[in-house]
């Protein structure tokens, strides 16, 4: 990592997406459109604006379509070329910009979001890295408004302070069993030290209700550390663990990210997403406000 700008992201990509069954039969979650672009495109350009040139995917053997995506399409591009359809074209050809490499890894066997990132190892190297779960999509501004992601955020603060940094939100006590939930002290506005962590906690033992959401600025050292942790909650090997032992020997920071995050990996975070994004788009935004207000068919 160099100034403030996060060269490599890790996007763990393997998860089979129940909660969305029948469609993620074919469909990987990651693949979902949130309007007219999926989860994954979302996250790989918050990864971009973070500074990344090289996006690390952690799939498993059912996950082509996302290479797929990101790859050149050759017959589509030439059709729409061929029919002088521009606009089309430049869709097709921005979902990834030309210096960014797509790497792809497989992890063999669900083992856990730990095991995971653990299998971006070899790729990941011995920078600090980022980690993106696009089911959780976090939106800072209109497209195009220039205001920092929620990882380039964390990216300046990692820099900064020299330290690992998770992003926190406060979620509702009764729901702390989904998420890994930090103990921190306050340094800042924005950013608090986090004194302990732990994976999924029942509300009776949560140490608090800030809740780690998708995002992630380790330090390398976390790979060792994950090899040595063994399976935790759900019988999984959790990033949550590593990052409790990680904390023990660097800081690692809570940080408040400025945006708006909607959790789509169930399936009405995935509606607010998509009414949020209807209604800033410039073409349905006016008559997805007069659905919403009732008054459209
Ligand atoms: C994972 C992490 C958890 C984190 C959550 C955020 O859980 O293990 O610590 O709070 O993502 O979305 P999962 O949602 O994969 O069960």
């Amino acid at each position: 990592m160099k100034n403030g700008r996060l060269r490599k992201v890790v996007f763990p990509v393997a998860g089979l997406g129940t909660r969305f069954l029948p469609a993620t039969k074919v469909v990987a979650k990651e693949m979902l459109p949130v309007l007219d672009r999926p989860l994954i495109q979302y996250a790989v350009d918050e990864a971009v604006d973070a500074g990344a040139d090289t996006l690390i995917f952690v799939t498993n053997r059912y996950k082509h379509a996302i290479a797929d995506y990101f790859d050149k399409a050759y017959e589509l591009e030439s059709k729409l070329a061929q029919a002088g359809k521009e606009e089309l074209l430049a869709l097709v050809q921005g979902t990834l910009p030309r210096n960014v490499r797509c790497v792809f890894v497989t992890q063999p066997e669900a083992l856990g979001l730990g095991h995971a990132v653990l299998c971006a190892k070899q790729v990941a190297g011995d920078e600090p890295f980022g980690v993106i779960l696009a089911d959780d999509l976090i939106v800072n501004g209109a497209p195009g408004s220039g205001k920092a992601g929620a990882l380039r955020q964390m990216a300046e603060v990692a820099a900064r302070e020299d330290a690992g940094v998770l992003a926190v939100e406060e979620v509702p006590r009764a729901d702390t069993r989904k998420y890994g939930i930090v103990d921190a002290e306050s340094i800042s506005a924005r950013s608090a030290r986090i004194r302990m962590v732990v994976e999924k906690p029942a509300p009776e033992v949560a140490p608090s209700n800030l809740a780690i959401v998708g995002r992630y600025v380790l330090p390398p050292r976390i790979f060792p550390l994950l090899e040595q942790t063994r399976p935790g909650a759900g019988g999984e090997i959790q990033l949550t663990d590593a990052i409790e032992a990680l904390l023990h020997e660097m800081p690692v920071l809570a940080y408040c990210f400025e945006g708006t995050r909607f959790d789509c990996g169930n399936k009405l975070g995935l509606v607010k997403a998509t009414l949020h994004m209807a209604l800033q788009d410039p073409q349905i935004g006016g008559e997805t406000a007069k659905l919403v207000r009732g008054q459209g068919a």
